[in-house]
């Protein structure tokens, strides 16, 4: 698919078949995560990958949405601030963007594979955090739900409401 095509296709899928999703087909979202950028190249992310039934309950309780019921599976993405970079100028770290660029790849990949996604970040972190036994240094940063979307809700050929360019970009100074 035509990138251009591919970033008008994806959106944020919250209906899902109940069809499992092959380990192959995961791997292969996991694997568009790993390729992303990092700052450094340091890569501070791990990927938790949730298929079973038990599992998906209790992560359910982290996110108690109906649609996020009907995915098969949950990637939950996690930032490790320790392994992030952090700039020397100001301290800034850079996980969480290093992780968002591994989601987004993901959610690219699944969109060029049929699959639907979505980003979900309004969960409850501490709950998440002890379902998971994460160790402390991992922050769970992302939650995406992936499976096959439902035809009834496909609304990828909606126009995204977006604002226009001429609102955002500024050329050579802010005021241009
Ligand atoms: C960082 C981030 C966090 C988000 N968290 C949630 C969420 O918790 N629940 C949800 O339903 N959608 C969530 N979204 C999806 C946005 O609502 C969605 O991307 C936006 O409305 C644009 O729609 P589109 O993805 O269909 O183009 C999140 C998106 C981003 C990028």
């Amino acid at each position: 698919m035509d990138f251009k095509d591919l970033i008008q296709k994806r959106y944020s899928v919250r209906q899902y078949k109940s069809t499992s999703i092959d380990r192959e087909k995961i791997e292969k979202v996991l694997e568009a995560g790993r390729m992303a950028p990092s700052a450094v190249n340091y890569q501070p992310w791990e990927f938790i990958v949730i298929r079973e039934p038990e599992m998906l309950e209790k992560i359910h309780s982290c996110y108690s949405r109906e649609w996020f019921k009907s995915a098969p599976v949950v990637i939950v993405v996690c930032g490790d601030h320790a392994e992030g970079w952090h700039r020397a100028a100001d301290g800034k770290d850079h996980t969480d963007i290093d992780v968002a660029i591994a989601v987004d790849h993901m959610t690219l990949m699944a969109t060029e594979m049929g699959l639907g996604t979505c980003w979900v970040c309004n969960f409850n972190p501490l709950l998440a955090r002890e379902i998971l036994e994460l160790p402390q240094n991992l922050e769970p940063v992302a939650m995406l739900p992936l499976g096959i979307p439902r035809e009834d809700d496909d609304l990828s050929t909606k126009v995204k409401k977006r604002k226009p360019l001429n609102q955002i970009v500024h050329w050579d100074c802010y005021k241009g």
